[in-house]
């Protein structure tokens, strides 16, 4: 079968180059893709929310299944786009339908999801521009730190957590008032600060059935020691290894299985991956977010961990089937360690020749902001490479990759040397 990847991160090249090693695959296309993506499928200049072209392609190539990567097409209705169109409705999509992507979309949507379903998360209200002054009020209630949320996608930046009233105040304000995340912020949720260690769970359904895969770990902020500026993520680790028995137990009673029985309920069409952020408040499992899609870089962990052929499993979603596949999960630890751009997350320059790569033997180099450029790879992002490995624990694993991480160069590259710090 033929088989496109919607994204351009380490993620998609993580998820493409699973695919490509099944069987089941005749031609696969990643759009847009990078330089990694390039040597194992057909990229297509795409843009993942430019349905149209999408749809021409996806006819042109004899496209069947559809995997999305990132949350914006899903929350733009891709799948939907695919339902309501008389030539593509018959082609499998991997993704949940845009109803159902509100759990990404909207930080607002989620927490009435899990008021509905009694899934454990921090107490919230949510206040628009007009009720501003109730905002503040509830803010008096709170102790600190305070957490403001913007209600919609912003890029990962729309979380303010804050130390002083006043301050949680201003900036309360300025997010609805002042559009300080745009649209995003016209609604903002506060929420209770939870005190606990985060990991996250990636859950896959069909809608009716689901499967748990490997918990894992990433590192969001840029300075050793977790200090420093939010990033889309640094690295990650995979299991986590405070995640034992117990405790996931109680994160597929509490958690997994009333939100997927949920979606069925409230009617939200779900055939994806569920990514579950989560807190750990003394035993107790906290929901902290949904995404609608895999993590990036934890996908760099997760998925190379997958010993079951991954066309398959995405078949079984497709067709409702997911009951009778059995995931085999590689018992060793995974870690990954991202390489990016000086002076990420804030500006950086792109078009840095990228060298070294080849030479790497022992860790799988996913590219993540890279492209080819006159016959050689350069930067093309702020996050540019991810490098995994295995081993026995997590400490074996990230020796590997941090060994490997000395023969890659690119101007200006740097990397966290400290993950695992916290375990
Ligand atoms: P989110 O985009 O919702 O994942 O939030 C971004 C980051 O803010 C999370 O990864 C947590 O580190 C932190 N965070 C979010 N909500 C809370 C909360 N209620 N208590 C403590 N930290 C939080
Ligand atoms: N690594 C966090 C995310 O993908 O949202």
């Amino acid at each position: 079968m033929n088989i496109l990847v919607l994204g351009s991160g380490g993620r998609e090249h993580a998820i493409s180059l699973k695919i490509s090693q099944s069987s089941k695959v005749s031609k696969l296309f990643v759009a847009p893709g990078n330089a990694g993506t390039s040597q194992i499928a057909t990229n297509i200049d795409v843009g993942v929310n430019d349905f149209e072209a999408i749809k021409q392609l996806v006819l042109k190539e004899n496209i069947d299944l559809v995997v999305v990567g990132p949350e914006d097409p899903l929350v733009n209705g891709v799948h939907d786009f695919f339902l309501n169109d008389d030539e593509l409705k018959s082609i499998s999509v991997i993704g949940p339908e845009k109803a159902a992507a509100e759990l990404e979309g909207s930080k607002e949507f989620a927490k009435e999801f899990m008021m509905r379903h009694n899934i454990p998360t921090a107490a919230y209200q949510s206040f628009t521009g007009e009720t501003l002054e109730n905002g503040f009020a509830f803010l008096e209630t709170l102790n600190p730190p305070y957490v403001l949320k913007a209600d919609g996608l912003a890029a990962g930046k729309g979380v303010l957590i804050l130390q002083d009233l006043q301050e949680a105040k201003d900036e309360l304000k300025s997010m609805l008032l002042d559009s300080k995340f745009g649209n995003a912020s016209a609604t903002v949720v506060i929420e209770e600060f939870l005190d606990g260690i985060e990991l996250s769970c990636f859950v896959l359904t069909d809608g009716t059935n689901y499967r748990i895969l490997p918990t894992a770990k990433d590192y969001k902020r840029i300075g050793e020691g977790d200090t420093g500026l939010n990033t889309g993520g640094m690295g990650a680790i995979s299991p986590v290894p405070f995640a034992d028995k117990a405790f996931m137990d109680k994160i597929e009673r509490q958690i997994v299985k009333p939100t997927v029985e949920g979606l069925k309920k409230d009617n939200l069409p779900y055939i994806g991956f569920i990514f579950i952020g989560l807190i750990k408040v003394g035993e107790e499992p906290r929901v902290i977010e949904y995404n609608v899609r895999m993590g990036d870089p934890e996908t760099e962990v997760v998925i190379p961990r997958l010993k079951s052929d991954l066309v398959e499993v995405l078949l079984a979603m497709a067709n409702g089937t997911l009951d009778q596949v059995d995931l085999e999960i590689d018992d060793r630890a995974a870690t990954t360690v991202m390489a990016v751009s000086g002076g990420y997350p804030e500006a950086y320059e792109k078009g840095k020749e990228i060298t070294g790569a080849e030479s790497i033997q022992d860790s799988i180099v996913f590219h993540a902001g890279t492209k080819v450029s006159d016959g050689k790879v350069v930067t093309n992002g702020g996050r540019v490479i991810a490098i995994t490995s295995f081993g026995k624990d997590y400490k074996e694993a990230l020796k590997t990759s941090y060994q490997s991480m000395e023969k890659l160069h690119f101007d200006g590259m740097y990397f966290r040397k400290d993950l695992g710090f916290d375990l």
